[in-house]
Order: structure tokens, then sequence, then C-alpha cells
């Protein structure tokens, strides 16, 4: 069962850069969860450079649009990478379980919290300046 319901409409947050990092995330929590142990490890790390490349890309979007709420966002990414990374090492010690809870456990609820509220505060603002 995917621990994240497929795309659902509610995480479309209409901005495209946003939403295509939102989905491939999405995709790589279901594979991971549903993958043996050698796999889940090859997919952790990529979700770990996943998710470097797509905080960057919306702390870009912050900057270039001079988004008022940037500081808590960016501490947030700050916080959550550094969990990852973190169990990404328990991972790597061969704390398998650790990281499999985290992932089944922990991550599902975060991105949902996250995606509709600070990132789509975010994209709504985006979609604002594009108008203007
Ligand atoms: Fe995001
Ligand atoms: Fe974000």
């Amino acid at each position: 069962m995917a621990l994240i319901e497929d795309f659902e409409e509610r995480y479309l947050l209409g901005v495209p850069a946003m939403d295509r990092n939102h989905r491939e995330f999405v995709d790589l929590v279901n594979d991971m969860a549903a993958s043996g142990n050698a796999v889940f490890a090859y997919l952790f790390n990529e979700m770990v450079q996943h998710t470097h490349a797509h905080f960057a890309a919306e702390e870009m979007l912050m900057r270039e649009t001079g988004f008022s709420a940037a500081a808590e966002h960016r501490d947030e990414h700050r916080r959550v990478l550094g969990e990852m990374e973190w169990f990404g090492d328990r991972l790597q010690l061969g704390y398998v379980s650790m990281a499999r809870a985290y992932v089944v456990e922990r991550l599902p609820a975060w991105f949902k919290e996250h995606a509709v509220t600070m990132d789509s505060a975010l994209a709504a603002y985006v979609r604002r300046q594009h108008r203007a």
C-alpha cells in the first residue's frame, strides 16, 4: 500500500517546478515502502539528493520573489534535511529498521503538512507575483 496516496489534488500547488518535485518525492517514498533492503538504501540516498535539490529550488523561488516568510521556511527545510541525513547515517551503519520507521511513520505526515502549509503559502505568493 502506498504511504502517501496517489498524488492528490490537494498537493497540487499550481507551480509546475514545485509540483514536479513533490510528485517525485511522493513516488520515492512510496517506492521505498515497497522495496527490499538493498533497494531501500539506494532509494533513501536518492531521496536525500532529491530533497536537497527540491529545497534549493524552493529557496531560489523565495529569493527571486522576495517571499516574506522565507526564513521560517528555510529553517524548516534545514531541520528536515538534518533529520533525513541523520537517519541516512544510521542506515549506512546498518540500522535499516530505524530508517524504515522514519520513512513510514514520519515522512508522509511531514510531507502532507509541509505541502499544504509552507509550500502552499509560497506557491500562492509565486502565482500572485506572476499575475502581477
Ligand atoms: Fe516542497
Ligand atoms: Fe518547502
